[in-house]
């Protein structure tokens, strides 16, 4: 499906004060969950309302929209998605949140699962999931192959700065999963990390770099 690159102002000046190395632990924390919430709003936007009566000011029945059958699954991606995990919940606050950890097989260098707590009714529920940074895509197609093993329908990717080669990666792989970022940057270096980028987004959002 589509690759949406939230361009809005308040998102990129965000992103931007992210970017700069000398940002204190706590900014980027909170800016990285103020950038989420504004994802969230973006990846929401085609989500169906339904008409229902309650009591206006008057007590008079009047008519509003709501978002009733709507059922949402948060899955951050451990350790750095727990990073963009409160922006999402401020926003859909109903949500049930479906952890997600993986770790890289040294010889196999597939990415295995160390961690699944999902919420028990995924096939009724609109996954979101959050990971910072969508750099070779490998961990994301574990996760997205893990969610649709487990009956998930309906599923978008939340990041906040992609590289083209992951882009690529999880689009091929899951051509029906959405990817909202805040920015598509150039490339991977040697290391796998995401050029211009913002180094390790873990590291930047726990304080252990
Ligand atoms: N993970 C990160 O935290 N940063 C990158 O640039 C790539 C992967």
């Amino acid at each position: 499906m589509a690759l949406h690159i939230v361009s809005h102002p308040l998102i990129q000046h965000k992103l931007g004060l992210m970017r700069d190395v000398r940002l204190s632990t706590k900014s980027f924390r909170e800016l990285a969950n103020e950038v989420s919430a504004l994802l969230t709003y973006e990846a929401t936007s085609d989500f169906e309302l339904e008409p229902t009566e309650v009591p206006g000011w008057d007590h008079k029945a009047i008519e509003v929209q709501q978002l009733r059958g709507k059922k949402v699954t948060v899955v951050p991606i451990l350790r750095a998605g727990l990073g963009m995990l409160d922006g999402v919940v401020d926003l859909i606050p109903a949500a049930k949140i479906s952890v997600v950890g993986l770790y890289r097989d040294e010889t196999t260098l597939e990415p295995v699962a160390y961690f699944e707590k999902l919420a028990s009714d995924l096939a009724q529920r609109t996954a979101l999931v959050i990971d910072p940074m969508l750099a070779t895509g490998g961990t994301m197609i574990a996760t997205l192959d893990m969610l649709k093993a487990k009956g998930c329908k309906e599923i978008r990717v939340l990041v906040l700065v992609a590289a083209p080669e992951g882009v690529a990666k999880v689009t091929a792989a899951h051509p029906d999963v959405a990817i909202y970022t805040a920015a598509l940057d150039e490339r991977l270096n040697d290391d796998g990390y995401i050029v211009p980028g913002l180094g390790d987004a873990g590291d930047r959002i726990f304080g252990t770099r």
